[in-house]
């Protein structure tokens, strides 16, 4: 297990046209991981999926698996399986049909194919779907189909593009629990992509952050939430997102700096050294976002607990925790020491 599977994407381009899609992209998936690729619509991810799976060609750059340069193998013949985004079944084909097709293709006789596909199917938990046509499930189901599908391709890189972007929110929920799960118990290299900033949190042993065709970021969520390498990210991953300040300003700074800090991470203290008008509370039960904004003009966003006691026209004082400040140099977007 996790010996296999090892992608390597070397200086990446790929244009469609003038739009630059992808603008020299490095990343290396370990043998095994399970990586999520996340970054804003139009950032590049499904280029990416599609050249390693061989859908595509780059302009540029190399796709190595288990170091192996990829790009005279077909798509057929690369052992990488890609869920899409939008499911890709076959229509007229019932679940079961759309399971065995690609076993077919590869000459699996017809009782082996429906011996697999029903395992996959209950694994799955569709396994009662089995008769049914595409159009006759719901979404969700859909999307178990589409995995059941890739898992029998028994791939060294499973590509899953979105795959619970339309659930909706409990499913989702779930479903990436489960993913989670299966991963573990395969450990097979995953590549997951994804534009929601809370999956990329929870899902990954490690996240790669995507801007314009670039790798903005590489790390374990945690480290890359507690010290993004520039703006982008900061801004990107956090929910609320991040508070940056160019110059520093109520949170204490320098010219050519923008300092940031978290809406967790500012606290109301009434010994606080910020000042702020209260504009909006937003109570969501286990927390509280306060919209305040300070006599400059400057808007802070405070996550605070339950019932803070607090209404909109109040003012309060608030205090950032010192440790917890980030620096950027506001000319590059990178981050400072
Ligand atoms: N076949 C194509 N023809 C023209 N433009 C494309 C094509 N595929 C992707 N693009 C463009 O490339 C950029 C990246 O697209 P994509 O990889 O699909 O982004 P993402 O999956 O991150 O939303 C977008 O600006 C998109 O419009
Ligand atoms: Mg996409």
């Amino acid at each position: 297990m996790g010996e296999r599977g090892a992608v390597r994407l070397e200086s990446l381009t790929r244009s469609y046209g003038r739009v630059v899609a992808l603008d020299g992209v490095d990343l290396e998936v370990r043998a095994g991981e399970l990586l999520t690729l996340v970054g804003p619509s139009g950032s590049g991810k499904s280029t990416i999926l599609r050249l390693v799976a061989g859908l595509d060609r780059p302009d540029g750059g190399r796709i190595l698996v288990d170091g192996q340069d990829v790009a005279r193998i077909p798509p057929h013949r690369r052992a990488v399986a890609m869920v899409f985004q939008d499911y890709a079944l076959y229509p007229h084909l019932t679940v079961l049909a759309n399971l065995t097709f690609g076993l077919r293709v590869r000459r699996v006789r017809r009782q082996e194919a429906e011996r697999r596909a029903r395992a996959a199917a209950d694994r799955l938990g569709i396994g009662e779907l089995l008769d049914r046509y595409p159009d006759q499930t719901s979404g969700g189901q859909r999307q178990r189909v589409a995995l059941a599908r890739a898992l029998l391709r028994e791939p060294t890189v499973y590509l899953l593009d979105e795959p619970l972007a339309s659930l909706d929110a409990p499913l989702r929920f779930a479903t990436r629990a489960e993913l989670i799960t299966l991963h573990r118990e395969l450990g097979t290299t995953t590549v997951h992509v994804t534009h929601d900033q809370a999956e990329a949190m929870t899902l990954g042993d490690r996240v790669a952050v995507l801007d314009r065709g670039r790798v903005r970021q590489v790390g374990p969520p945690q480290q890359v939430y507690d010290e993004p390498a520039d703006v982008f990210v900061a801004g990107f991953l956090g929910s609320p997102p991040m508070n940056l300040v160019p110059g520093g300003g109520v949170l204490g700074g320098a010219d050519d700096v923008t300092v940031g800090v978290r809406p967790e991470d500012l606290a109301l203290d009434p010994d606080g050294p910020v000042g702020a008008a209260v504009e909006a509370v937003e109570a969501l039960g286990s927390e509280t976002i306060l919209l305040t904004r300070c006599p400059d003009g400057t808007r802070l966003t405070v996550r605070t607990g339950p019932r803070p006691g607090v209404r909109p026209g109040d003012e309060v004082r608030l205090r950032a925790d010192p440790g917890r400040l980030h620096r950027f140099d506001t000319a590059s977007g990178r981050r400072l020491r």
